[in-house]
């Protein structure tokens, strides 16, 4: 799965036969827009897609494996490098971006010095979000060519069809083909996907939340027709992983809330404040189950501390002290872990400051320095037992879902069985985000108990949750009486606009990752197909 970000040679290295024909009109319209914009073609365009998650909710950022897949739905980059630098200030590049949007987000020109990409994060801002694939693709560019490194100006045109805060990551499709856009426009002939994605991880975090780096990979790495399995520890690393065939078929349903989950706005008592009590929870669990003055290892996660870390190093411990000679597995470790969670945690309404401080052996000061003011976050009380309990009852989730898609099917006839089991997973992570980690809302719950009265076998929220969107295992058969369910006690409730109203529920296949299309060897309309180069138009 390593390796170099694919050149397509056609729209159909990158969808699905179904999806060519819009895909086809939607380029060419923005390859002409282009045109009309800067008066010159484009050379290339980068596309990165979004993602739906299957199962491992917020747990990537305390370093634990999750399953999720690409989607069709992408942000696309076209770019040309061609910009006349007659009025570019002494010392500056130029960056000339408009989106296809225009009127939701509004075109800009930015002259950027050579030494810094600026970025003030304290206004939400679309443009941020290039800005930050810009920032992180030269660092790249520098650590390969020298700090004397001097990129190019660049005029670009984005069009992105993944929906902007609903849960299935514009964001990080948009900072990834950002990254690749600045890679490929300074000549860089080959990017690498892993480089391409550890990049896209840290500068998000510049403009985003303190996310993880599932989203970025499910971008990057995804392989039409698999989902992923993404691990972060001891490197980054990604492999496809598909489903058996079952009977009945199943089919993953994605359905939007239409609850805006503005993480910007409500990070610092959502999202954040979950990364900080993860870690806070590492640290805490490190001074009362290893040896005094045992340090945690520092690691990617966004606060250089977290569970996965505890976790290894609690049974490295264990192991040098008994002298065990056979590890155990993951599953028995996180089992146990569980339980030495629920026992050590017991305080159900939460720690202070004060409370964890003490324990951790430091002051408050240094709690919040550590821990509390990297990023804001507003808690009287962190709840340390609920959040653990969450990441590492989820991690094994994700092991056991992945153990059933390995072992398959024993009854090939009939798989109803084996697809509940697989249902029942979805559903516990489903009850686990909304009671213990307390990420769902009602909205999500009610398209949750919708689909599964209607015949879903698992349902539940994708992605960061507090709205946006919710992911249903349902069997083939069944799609229709839970698109209809759906629309009669919910979607029929709500003010919907047609379009809306269109995208309300997709049926989700896997789709391929980023990938660059270079428009200079192909003028005239995308090629949709390697047989009729440069002829078709749709
Ligand atoms: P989640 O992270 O929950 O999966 P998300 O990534 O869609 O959902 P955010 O992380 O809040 O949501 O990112 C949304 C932001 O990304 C938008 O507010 C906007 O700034 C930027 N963005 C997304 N899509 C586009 C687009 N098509 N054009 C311009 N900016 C976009
Ligand atoms: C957001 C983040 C991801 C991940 C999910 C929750 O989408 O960007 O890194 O933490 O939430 O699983
Ligand atoms: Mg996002």
């Amino acid at each position: 799965m390593a390796g170099p970000v694919p050149v397509a040679s056609s729209l159909s290295d990158i969808y699905t036969v179904d999806a060519i024909g819009t895909q086809a009109k939607r380029w060419n319209n923005l390859l002409a827009r282009f045109q009309t914009i800067y008066g010159q073609p484009a050379e290339f365009v980068a596309r990165s897609p979004g993602r739906v998650n299957i199962i491992g909710e917020h747990i990537d950022y305390s370093l634990y494996p999750v399953l999720p897949m690409a989607i069709t739905a992408d942000s696309l980059l076209a770019v040309s490098t061609n910009v006349a630098s007659t009025n570019t200030k002494e010392g500056h590049y130029k960056i000339k971006i408009a989106n296809v949007q225009d009127a939701k987000f509004p075109a800009h020109e930015f002259d950027i010095p050579y030494e810094a990409v600026d970025i003030d994060a304290t206004v939400h801002e679309w443009t941020n979000y290039f800005k930050s694939g810009l920032r992180g693709a030269l660092e790249l560019l520098r650590k390969k060519h020298g700090n004397d490194f001097e990129p190019k100006s660049m005029q670009i045109l984005m069009d992105g069809t993944v929906p902007a805060g609903g849960g299935l990551s514009s964001s990080a499709a948009f900072v990834s083909s950002s990254a690749l856009a600045v890679m490929v426009a300074n000549g860089e002939k080959t990017v690498d996907k892993t480089e391409l994605t550890e990049l896209a991880i840290v500068s998000e975090r510049a403009v985003g939340v303190n996310s993880g780096g599932m989203d970025q990979s499910a971008s990057v790495f995804s392989e039409r027709g698999s989902a992923l399995f993404v691990s972060f520890t001891p490197s980054l690393k990604a492999r496809p992983v598909s489903f058996p065939k079952t009977n009945p078929e199943l089919t993953f349903l994605i359905a939007q809330s239409f609850v805006t989950a503005d993480k910007f706005v409500t990070g610092p008592v959502h999202y954040n404040l979950r990364v900080v009590e993860c870690s806070l929870a590492a640290a805490y669990l490190n001074a009362v189950l290893n040896p005094p003055g045992t340090q945690l290892p520092s690691d990617a996660s966004p606060l250089s501390v977290s569970l996965h870390g505890f976790h290894e190093t609690y049974f490295a411990l264990q192991e040098h002290s008994s002298g065990a000679t056979k590890s155990k597995s993951t599953e028995s470790q996180l089992e146990e872990l569980v339980a030495l969670t629920a026992e050590k945690l017991d305080k159900r309404d939460g720690y202070t400051r004060e409370e964890i401080a003490a324990v951790l052996n430091i002051s408050v000061d240094e709690l919040d320095k550590k821990f509390t003011s990297r990023f804001p976050v507003r808690a009287e009380k962190f709840k340390l037992r609920q959040r653990a309990l969450h990441v590492f009852s989820e991690a094994l989730r994700v092991l056991k879902f992945m153990s059933l898609l390995e072992q398959q099917p024993t009854n090939t006839d009939d798989t109803s069985e084996y697809n509940a089991q697989l249902g029942d997973l979805l559903n516990q992570t489903q009850d686990s985000c909304r009671d213990v980690y307390e990420c769902s809302c009602k909205e999500i719950d009610e398209l949750c108990s919708i689909a599964r009265k209607a015949g879903s076998y698992g349902s539940r929220l994708t992605g960061a949750g507090w709205g946006g969107c919710s992911v249903h295992l349902v069997p083939a058969g069944k799609v229709k009486a839970v698109r209809e369910a759906w629309e009669r006690e919910y979607y029929s409730k709500l003010d919907l606009s047609e379009e809306q109203k269109e995208a309300a529920v997709v049926v989700s296949k896997p789709g391929s990752g980023s990938a660059v299309y270079l428009v200079d060897d192909k003028p005239g309309p995308v090629v949709v197909d390697d047989m009729d180069r440069g002829s078709e138009v749709y």
